[in-house]
């Protein structure tokens, strides 16, 4: 019996972690649950699953869900903000955490799993892009187990021979294929791309998917976020990696060998896998996700991306370039542009200027130290705002 904690359990990722553990009761435990401000939803989680503890970020939502839980007689204590994350992230008796709050504030969280040596299922991708060298060292300090949950890497992991400490070379990869969609905007034409809206942009052709990811999407700074997780999670350089448009998402990501063979993962466009991946690695256990019918797929597409349509993919692969703290300030702005962009306050092209007027602002310096780190995202959070003002 392994003890799981859920950060983000109220997600997209979280709500599909607690459907595959709830088909496993005799293998997992939910030892803690965590959202932001849903209340309602965390309530019903902890109806369903009875936590030892749930995390709400504030103290108001906190309060409100140890009323509604006294309400219900349920006996879950009830913790709030970063320090009780970073709590339910470490306890002893959890094995398995699920990182899936989405964006910065996932990362601190995230790394308390890992300094506590646990098996960490990463979905969190922006801890990796904001802090991947220091999470890396942490988690091989710490013995910490890190299983990706994006679908890509988790293909790429599954395509890959096991790692024992070698790099891609050592082991016969030529190189890494990321497959993406392209996702709801690849074929609109250019000028309609300045007029669409929120809900336009998180209409997914394939997936289901929070609105931040699916804004990530749309203008494919998803893939260049991916490009640095992966650049991170398997020790591969930039030139290594080939991202290729596939808008069907049944390949999830290939590998290609030096010897001409190329593995790829393959299967319908459902989180519950690679998150039952993670959970059973390195055995495999139903996750509810159906059979692929290749008969229904009948054709599968590829083509390359077109970084004028998609300037996001291009500036972050100039950040990874780059190096140093580029990274977190494409991330930091992104995550501002984003937000803006959501709130209809900044139209969808203006992302990809505001991601490129913060990037040329700031120095790339190389981080010393993770309270370094949060100062420059803290700073290039500032700059974006102010650039996003400017195109209001
Ligand atoms: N969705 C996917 O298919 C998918 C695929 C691959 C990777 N990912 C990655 O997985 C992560 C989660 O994505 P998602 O789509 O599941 O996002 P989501 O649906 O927006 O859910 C985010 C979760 O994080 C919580 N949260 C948000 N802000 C928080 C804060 N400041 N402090 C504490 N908790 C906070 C939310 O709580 P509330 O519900 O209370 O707001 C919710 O539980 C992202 O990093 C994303 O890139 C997602």
């Amino acid at each position: 019996m392994k003890g799981v904690t859920v950060l983000g359990s109220t997600g997209s990722i979280g709500v599909s972690t607690l459907d595959v553990l709830a088909r496993h009761p005799e293998n997992y435990q939910v030892l803690a649950l965590t959202a932001n401000r849903d209340v309602a939803g965390l309530l019903a989680q902890c109806e369903r699953f009875t936590p030892k503890v749930a995390v709400m970020a504030d103290e108001p939502s906190a309060l409100r869900l140890t009323e509604a839980l006294a309400g219900k007689g349920i006996p879950t204590e009830v913790l709030c903000g970063l320090r009780g994350l970073e709590t339910v992230a470490a306890m002893r008796e959890v094995d398995y955490v699920m990182a899936a709050i989405v964006g910065a504030a996932g990362l601190l969280p995230a790394l308390a799993a890992v300094r506590a040596g646990k098996r960490v299922l990463l979905a969190n991708k922006e801890a990796l892009v904001m802090a991947g060298r220091l999470f890396m060292q942490e988690a091989e300090t710490h013995g910490a187990e890190i299983l990706p949950i994006d679908s890509e890497h988790n293909a790429i992991f599954q395509c890959l021979p096991p790692d024992r400490g070698a790099g891609l070379e050592d082991r016969g990869v030529k190189r890494i294929l990321l497959t993406a969609s392209g996702g709801p905007f690849r074929t609109t034409p250019l000028p309609a791309l300045k007029t669409v809206t929120p809900a336009q942009a998180c209409a997914h052709p394939n997936w289901e998917m929070g609105r931040k990811i699916s804004v990530d999407s749309a203008t494919m700074m998803n893939k260049g976020l991916e490009v640095i997780e992966a650049h991170w999670l398997f020790r591969a350089s930039a030139d290594k990696i080939t991202v290729v448009l596939h808008p069907q998402s049944v390949i999830h990501s290939l590998v290609e060998y030096i010897d001409g063979s190329v593995l790829a993962q393959l299967g319908n466009p459902d989180m519950r896998t690679p998150i039952a991946h993670a959970l059973a690695w390195p055995e495999r256990i139903e996750s509810g996700v159906g059979s692929l019918d290749l008969f229904q797929v009948a054709r599968l597409d590829f083509e390359a991306p077109d970084l004028l349509r998609f300037p996001c993919l291009r500036l972050a692969f100039e950040a990874v370039h780059a190096g140093g703290s580029a990274p977190a300030i494409l991330n930091a702005a992104n995550e501002v542009a984003v937000a803006a962009f959501l709130d209809e306050r900044l139209p969808f092209t203006a992302i990809p200027e505001v991601v490129e007027e913060t990037l040329q602002t700031l120095p790339v310096v190389e981080p010393e130290s993770l309270q370094g780190l949060l100062a420059i995202d803290a700073e290039a959070r500032g700059v974006a705002e102010q650039a996003a003002l400017s195109r209001v």
